[in-house]
Parts: structure tokens; sequence; C-alpha cells
């Protein structure tokens, strides 16, 4: 996830060092490329490359840039490759504006080819360009900067965070829509950043702008406006308290918790990008016409193309394989060709039980297209294209809003080659909230149930089978108990003969399945199992289960995603209570490049 961070002083300085610990700061983000730039006297100095921050700062000496005001950014691409034209900041068309945003304006190739139609220079691919051609547009038009600013804001469709200023002036400007920003005011300097962490070692008296406010940054004071009407806005700064640590965990104690939260947000910001993507085009039209689709992962990754093979399936007609990845080789590569498509899923993009499948489908000619969080790792360069889970860093190693992003990336393919209108898929991170708002404190109740038992079973059927599955995986990764994961119906086959008086088991219940479920539980309840059920709520449920974990309602599809954030926070509150350290599990590594 890009970040972006502007500082403004009322003397001539040396810049580039506070610019290069700010850009430190701001790497636990996720970046693939650097840029800084420095103002003064009416010129601008702008360096920037694809790098880590020490090797590009050093390379283009950061260090020496002074100036009286500087803006620095990470990018972590999304719009165009990671390339040093596509590296951020950008500047207008007769270079005295320089700008940078985090975040991503999905109407970015529209207004492009706006731009490059008024007769403006575009020299990327990359949508923080497209921000400082959106003011450019109307300081063209004869506005005044604020004026220009309030109209661009009103042609940038997105979530972004934006910090722009003109070489012959003393100010920097900021305005946000969805993503996070800050203020920081200092003495003698004022700065602006998409995150607290990044600003706290400067100063710790902030001011949070709020979507739709215009911030002006002079050195020594700040000013908010209303997009609207321009009118000027009181807002009072406030004072952190808080450790840098807690600050970073965004005020929860854990990485995954944090993580869990920030679903709702991202689901809504890959909901957005998707519908601007011209990559969906192609990659449906492709799969339309493929002979075989093949869905290939390892881990949470394969639970997402489980769901997704599901889901190509019920809405769509069309019939994919998931793959566990090193099964592909032997199993399929061999029968693949030209006329196959393969979908490869990995949240790091380096997997390597991926990457030597990804080898194998291409050596026999077949397609491959990806579907990575980690933009500019291998997988993303390897593959024809792709498609960006627009998650930001998932720092802890389960993985919880990757997945979430994965089977909403699926469930929004299924509907495209279904032909079916994906405005219906904009209430789900409404639908998220929900779900967590409605059973975090009844899931917490249950973890401490269940928590002495070493041994659990997670059940499902059809949509909600990834679900459990995944589960339990989460079960497992983080609490150390054994948990399987499993097809409902299977369990008489078998695994029955584990039962005993309080056994734990889980079933996930998708709305059309109670009754199939219903059977499942009673199977286990009669000999003493303890039956934990999340399902949308069903008196039937009620009646046979010991525990239901309501869920909204929604449809088969949406229920089984939401169905995966109980047993997320199931899996944490059961790891916090055995004392473990839920973002780095014992013997795990969120990247596996081994074989
Ligand atoms: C590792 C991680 C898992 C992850 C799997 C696949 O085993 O611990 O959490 O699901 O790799 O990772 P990928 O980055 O390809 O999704």
């Amino acid at each position: 996830m890009c970040g972006i961070f502007g500082y403004v002083t009322n003397k001539e300085e040396k810049l580039g060092p506070i610019l290069i610990e700010a850009a430190q700061r701001l790497t636990y983000r996720g970046y693939d490329s650097v840029g800084a730039a420095t103002l003064r006297d009416g010129t601008i100095d702008l360096r920037k490359d694809v790098g880590k921050v020490e090797a590009v700062s050093e390379k283009y000496r950061f260090a020496e840039m002074t100036g009286s005001r500087g803006i620095t950014q990470l990018r972590w691409a999304t719009f165009g490759e990671p390339s040093q034209v596509n590296s951020q900041p950008h500047i207008d068309s007769d270079g005295d504006m320089v700008g940078a945003h985090n975040g991503n304006v999905v109407n970015n190739v529209e207004l492009r080819e706006q731009f490059i139609a008024e007769g403006m220079t575009v020299r990327s691919q990359n949508d923080g360009e497209t921000c400082v051609h959106a003011v450019e547009r109307y300081i063209n038009r004869g506005y005044q900067f604020i004026d220009a600013i309030r109209l661009a804001y009103g042609d940038l469709q997105g979530d972004y965070a934006f910090v722009i200023g003109r070489a012959n002036d003393d100010k920097l400007y900021a305005f946000k829509k969805g993503s996070g920003m800050v203020v920081g005011l200092g003495e003698g300097f004022t700065c602006v950043s998409s995150d607290l962490p990044s600003i706290l070692p400067l100063t710790r008296t902030i001011i949070r702008p709020q979507d739709g406010e215009i911030v002006t940054l002079w050195a020594d004071r700040v000013e908010v406006r209303s997009v609207k009407d321009g009118r000027l806005i009181e807002r009072a700064p406030e004072q952190v308290s808080e450790s840098m640590d807690a600050v970073q965990k965004g005020g929860y104690p854990h990485f995954m918790l944090k993580e869990i939260h920030e679903q709702p947000q991202v689901a809504r910001e890959l909901l957005h990008l998707l519908d601007g993507s011209p990559e969906v085009e192609q990659l449906v039209d492709r799969m339309k016409r493929a002979r075989h689709l093949y869905f290939i992962a390892c881990g949470t990754s394969y639970h997402a193309a489980l769901a997704g093979s599901v889901y190509f399936a019920q809405l769509a007609g069309r019939p994919a394989i998931p793959v566990l990845a090193p099964q592909f080789i032997p199993q399929y590569a061999p029968a693949v060709g030209h006329e196959d498509v393969g979908l490869f899923i990995s949240q790091s993009g380096e997997t390597k039980d991926v990457l030597n499948a990804l080898e194998a489908a291409e050596k026999r000619g077949m397609e491959c297209y990806g579907l990575a969080n980690v933009i500019g790792s291998t997988l993303t360069k390897a593959t024809s294209f792709c498609l960006p889970l627009c998650c930001g860093y998932e720092i802890s190693v389960p993985a919880t809003k990757t997945f979430t992003n994965q089977v909403i990336t699926f469930l929004y393919l299924a509907y495209r080659m279904a032909g079916q209108d994906t405005r219906e898929l904009d209430h789900i991170p409404e639908l998220m909230e929900q779900t967590m708002d409605a059973t975090g404190a009844q899931v917490e109740s249950i973890a401490k149930d269940i928590n002495s038992w070493e041994d659990m079973y997670c059940l499902g059927y059809g949509a909600t089978y990834p679900i459990a599955l995944e589960g339990a995986l989460k079960l497992k990764e983080i609490t150390y108990a054994h948990c399987e994961g499993m097809l409902s119906t299977e369990f008489k086959h078998g695994p029955l003969s584990a039962v005993s008086r309080d056994f734990p088991i889980i079933f996930v219940a998708g709305p059309k399945d109670v009754p199939l479920i219903i059977s499942g539980i009673n199977e286990v309840k009669v000999r003493g199992a303890r039956t934990i059920v999340i399902a949308e709520d069903d008196p039937r449920l009620h009646a046979n289960a010991d525990d239901v974990i309501v869920l909204p309602k929604s449809d088969a599809q949406i229920s089984a995603l939401l169905g995966v954030l109980p047993l997320q926070m199931l899996s944490y509150h059961m790891s916090i209570m055995r004392g473990f350290d839920p973002d780095f599990p014992r013997n795990l590594s969120k990247t596996l490049t081994v074989d």
C-alpha cells in the first residue's frame, strides 16, 4: 500500500534526511518504488526510482536535497508496472507543480485519456500523476488553487490521499477520500502523512482531516476547508499519547486483529478497483474462451481458489479446477495446452510451489494470469498480468484480509462470467462490518468454552466447504491445536469415531443447506459433541445446535464469505488465551520460497 509524506518548514534547509527517515517509517506498508521532491525558489527537484528506500535514496543522493517544502512517496504498484516513470511524486505538464498520492483512482484510465486530449503532458500510467493533472486542468481554466483542488476532487473517483505543492508558493496542499491521512504540527514546521506512525517521531500534535476536506499547510499553521463550498472548518489539534508500537498496530494489540478489522475497508477499495480495471474485461474474455480453467495456489490462497471454483460453477455454470500447486505438476501439467487458462493465486507472489507450477504450465503453453497482493513480486512479473488484491501490507503470518479479498475477486469474476450486475456486491463491506459487530462477544465466549480441546473439526458444504477448510487452517496455525476442515457429509465416513462428550464441531452452513447440516449436527450431537453453527438466522438451527453464530442475511455465496470472519476471530481469541503470539506462530513463515 503506498505511503505519502509532506513537510513544510519556515526556512530553506536540507530536507533530504527528513524525507528519507519519513519514507523509512512508511516502509512497513509495503512498496516497490521510492521518490522524493523538494520545492524552493520556484524550482522543483524530483528524484525517484524502483527499489528500496536505502538503495534509491543513496543512488540519487536524496540526502543532499534542499528546500522549504518536501514530499516523499513509497509506491505499491497498482496502475502501471513498477518503473521509474510510474514512481511518484509526479510533476504537471510544465513542471511547476509536484504531487503524490496513496490509494487508487479508479477512473484513472478515462481521466488520462481526457488529459491527453486536452493537451497535457502525461508521462506515466500511474494514477498519482492523474491527481496532479486533475488539479492542473482547472488551473489551466483559470481557477484559484483551492478551487482547482475542489473541482479535481469531484473528478477523482476511488479511495486515496493526495499531497501537492507549487514551485512558486510557500505551502503544501493535501486532501483525502476514503484513505487515511494525518497532519502534524511541530516547532517551525508542519507535515502530512498517510499514517500516524510516520509523523510521531516529529510531533505528537496532530489533526485528522476527514474525507472531503482540503488542508493547506504553512510552516507555522494549517487551514482546513470543505471541498463542497470552500468554507473554513475549525479543527482543534489533538495530542497523541500512545506508544509507537501501539500506533503501528492501529491501537490493536496484534497485527492480526488490526488486519481482521481492516477487511471491510480493503474490500471496499478492491471493489472500486475491480470496477475500474481494464484487465478484468480481458481476463473474463479469456476465461470464457478457455477449454479448461485451473485455479492454482497453496495454503489459504488455495482455499480461496476452491471458493472461486464453487462460485464459477454456481453463478456462471463454468467448471474450474482448483488445484494445490505442487499437485498441478504431476496431475494436470502433462495434459494442459495453449487452449487452457491458469489463474495463479498467491498473497506473496513468491511461494515456490506456486512458481514451480507456473513454470510447468508455461512450458506447456498454457495462458497464465495471476492474483497477488505483493505487486512487483515474481508472480506479478512472470504471468501475462496479475490482478492486485489491494490489501496493503499483511504483516501477521495468518492471512486474513488477503483471503477475503481473494474470495471477493473470485466472486466478482464469477459475476462477470455470468453477466450479472456486480453492483450487487457493493454491500459486502457493510455486511462484513455487521458480522463482526454482531458476532464478536459470542465468539469470544465460545473460544473460552472450547479452548481446552486439542482436537476439533470444522465442517462445511458447497460454498462453505472452502470456508470450513480455511477456518480449520487458521485454528491450526495459531492455536497449535489440531482442527480438521472437512466436507460435512464426509464426517460420518470415519471421523465420527473421534466424537466423545463435548467434542467441539463447528459447522458453517449456507442458507440453502440447513436441512443437510441439521442431519450432520444430530449425527454428532447424539454422540455427545458440542455443536457450533455459523449461519444465517434460522429457527431450525437454534432448535438443533448448541450455539448458533448468526450471520446477516445475504445469499449463498456472500454468506459463505462472511462465515470466515467469526472463524478468524475464534482462532485469534484461542491463540491469545493459550498465551501464543498470533502474528508470528512457531515454525511458520509468511512467504515460503522453498520447495
Ligand atoms: C505459507 C503461509 C500461508 C499461506 C501460504 C501460501 O505457508 O504461512 O499462510 O497461505 O504460504 O502463501 P501465498 O503467499 O502464496 O498466498
